[in-house]
């Protein structure tokens, strides 16, 4: 029996996204490669409600987070984080040897727009790293305060983790100033893990063209480059299977289910979950900033999770523990990609059948 997967991503792909990862090859130095990944970079624009360029990676989000901090800091990142996830950022700069500070609230908690200001005001910084939807605590931050406070701070290229939202959350990201927004496949876009995308600004461009030790695969400044003098074409070769199927998919979630449908059934699926733990467990998240398409439940009445999830799996469903520390304290239940409202409640009874709750 295949297991329905309530999991943070990877998630549940549709068998007919899965068969488009068995199309027939194509030479990635084609004419048709180079229409696919058009085709892809002009669905996300929309996706991501920008006009700025997109870039793809074969890797998972973490590359392009990587790219992002080494290609566009030239004096020192600021890390603003929430969660184990935030704190990623940090690690990434440091490993890539580029000189980061980093800026924790406790668990559960969102990043204050007015603290972040304080940091900036230092002028210390050219770059900033934070994470719009904290997958380890169930947090979104207020990303529209957080882009109001880097309006006065026109020079700093602001880099924003999108991994857990984007499909699953309304993103205006020239609105917002992002420069760079990130996100992986196998969360709420519903494909398989191994390809990721960002967004790229001019001013991100600009940025990059002053920093000098950009690394090689994940030069964001090369990527750009590269698609606009070979017409959408990559320096190395890319993951063509997740191109078919990635396509296939943007054409589904933007023409057949719709943006706005998306984003409101993400909405209400979190919302069944929000009330059914408010009622028989507990939000980890404050109320304020509560995730959309994942939701961490205090462990209140002290469950086996691990013993919890073996007896889902016999009934064909997953879900996750806490993250880290949070393991066992907490539990999570992602309601994201094309995962249904009946699904969600099919789980939840289960969850109460399993636990007498
Ligand atoms: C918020 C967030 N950021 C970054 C990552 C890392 O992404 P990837 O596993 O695609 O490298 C994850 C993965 O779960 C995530 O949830």
């Amino acid at each position: 029996m295949s297991t329905k997967l309530f999991i943070p991503g990877p998630v549940d792909v549709r068998v007919d996204v899965l068969e488009k990862m068995s199309t027939a090859q194509i030479g990635h130095r084609t004419k048709e490669a180079s229409e696919l990944q058009s085709s892809i970079s002009k669905k996300l624009q929309r996706l991501f409600n920008t006009k700025e360029e997109i870039l793809l990676s074969t890797s998972s989000g973490s590359g392009l987070m990587e790219g992002a901090v080494r290609s566009c800091t030239s004096s020192r990142a600021a890390i603003f984080s929430v969660g184990a996830f935030g704190k990623k950022w940090y690690d990434i700069a440091v490993n890539n040897g580029i000189g980061a500070d980093l800026y924790e609230v406790p668990m559960g908690e969102a990043m204050d727009a007015d603290f972040i200001d304080g940091v900036l005001s230092t002028g210390r910084y050219d770059f900033v790293g934070i994470t719009h939807n904290e997958t380890s605590t169930g947090v979104v931050n207020p990303i529209e305060e957080i882009s109001q406070v880097l309006k006065s701070y026109p020079s700093m290229v602001f880099a924003v983790d999108m991994v857990s939202s984007a499909g699953g959350h309304k993103l205006n990201i020239d609105e917002l100033n992002i420069d760079i927004a990130i996100t992986s496949s196998q969360k709420c876009l519903g494909l398989p893990p191994g390809i990721s995308m960002c967004t790229f600004s001019e001013k991100a461009i600009e940025r990059a063209k002053t920093v000098k030790n950009r690394g090689y695969y994940f030069d964001l400044l090369k990527l750009y480059e590269f698609i606009k003098k070979k017409n959408y074409q990559y320096p190395s070769t890319p993951s063509i299977p997740h191109m078919f199927a990635l396509d296939y998919q943007l054409e589904y979630i933007l023409e057949v289910e719709g943006l706005d449908n998306r984003f409101k059934r993400h909405e209400d699926m979190a919302e069944i979950v929000r009330q059914w733990a408010r009622d028989k467990h507990g939000l980890f998240a404050h109320e304020s900033h509560l995730s959309n398409t994942v939701t961490a439940v205090k462990n209140i009445r002290n469950i086996n999770i691990g013993e919890l999830n073996e007896r889902l799996k016999e009934r064909g469903m997953a879900i996750s523990n806490g993250y880290g520390d949070l393991k066992e304290k907490t539990f999570r239940i992602a309601h994201m990609a094309d995962t249904q409202i009946e699904d969600i409640k099919e789980l939840l009874e289960n969850i109460d059948h399993l636990t007498k709750i």
